[in-house]
């Protein structure tokens, strides 16, 4: 066993993230993407026992914004890697944040106690100044609408372990708003990256952020954009991809809320389109939604289905993100 601790402490400084945040997705060269799958792979036998990977280390989650996977996996990760976790997922009710302290100063405290910080938060740019401020790693669990790299590291593992490769797939990433879509972006991003041909579905009206769309131009990758489409034009395009990525949504409410409706349903990804799209014995096209999700935003009975890559991420989120905190940690 002290023989693999120390080949993997190995695998983990050689990710070359030792020390260092993790706020984008373009953080990371593409070589270090690998190195975290190839990590990812040969932790997923202690995904669901325990490792004395970083028994000396403490993990601090902060969620200024509420969170089922993101905080639950990485804290998983922690204590399956040996760790400890220290969680505070509701700040503004019981941290010192509720005292009208600022985040800067929250994260030079509990830099003092933890070795490494996950941080959700609302507003990136508060987020993005304040981490300048921690003096351990931290790590992005969300952003405001900006980005969301460790969502979209996990799905682009779970594409590689389904695909054996990222270069070549075609991948839409859909929704009613890809402006507050930043698990998009940091699927965006990636994908472009790493050689994928990305379409951007969405209405003109919600279409990805200008600056997004630049620094996408900037990775010299395939992407192209279809605005306004319909159902029947939307579904289309799903039939034409590897895999249909739905970053999902949240719908305003009042006045906004019918015409939201409509939008939702020209985003509408139906069964019968992936059905007829995937001939038995053949290729499948794949969908997955970052979850959560809400009703109306795609056909339930994916879930039991040879479709579906949501669930499949969920498994295969924990041992991701053991790579990410045991390279992160790594000396
Ligand atoms: N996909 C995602 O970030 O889920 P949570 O909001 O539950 O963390």
């Amino acid at each position: 066993m002290a023989g693999s601790i120390r080949s993997i402490h190995g695998c983990a400084a050689a990710v070359g993230m030792g020390g260092r945040n993790l706020l984008s997705i373009n953080d990371l060269a593409n070589e270090q993407i690998y190195a975290l799958f190839e990590l990812a792979r040969i932790l997923e036998p202690w995904n669901r026992s325990r490792l004395a990977l970083l028994a000396d280390k403490v993990l601090c989650t902060l969620f200024f914004q509420p969170s089922t996977r993101t905080r639950m996996s990485f804290e998983t990760a922690m204590h399956r890697l040996g760790g400890a976790v220290v969680s505070e997922a509701t700040p503004l009710l019981s941290s010192s944040a509720a005292k009208e302290e600022s985040l800067a100063d929250m994260l030079t405290v509990v830099s003092k106690y933890a070795n490494v910080i996950v941080l959700r938060h609302p507003d990136d740019h508060e987020a993005l100044e304040a981490v300048t401020h921690a003096t351990v790693p931290v790590i992005s669990g969300g952003f405001g609408n900006w980005e969301h790299p460790t969502q979209a590291l996990m799905d682009l593992y779970t594409l590689w372990r389904v695909h054996g490769r990222i270069e070549g797939l075609r991948v839409c990433i859909a929704s009613p708003d890809l402006v507050a879509a930043r698990t998009g972006h940091s699927m965006a991003y990636g994908l472009a990256r790493l050689g994928a041909q990305v379409v951007l579905a969405s209405p003109a009206l919600n279409r990805t952020p200008a600056e997004v769309r630049e620094r996408l131009a900037a990775t010299g990758g395939s992407v192209d954009e279809m605005l306004d489409l319909d159902q029947d034009a939307f579904n289309e395009l799903a039939a034409a991809v590897d895999l249909v990525y739905l970053p999902g949504c949240s719908a305003p409410r009042g006045e906004e809320a019918e015409r939201f409706k409509q939008l939702m349903d020209d985003y509408y990804l139906r069964f019968e389109t992936l059905e007829r799209a995937s001939p038995e014995g053949g290729r499948i096209v794949h969908v997955t939604h970052t979850l959560p999700r809400r009703a109306g935003e795609m056909d339930m009975r994916f879930d039991d289905s040879p479709y579906q890559l949501y669930f499949e991420a969920i498994g295969h989120s924990v041992s991701l993100r053991m790579a990410l905190l045991a390279a992160v940690l790594a000396d």
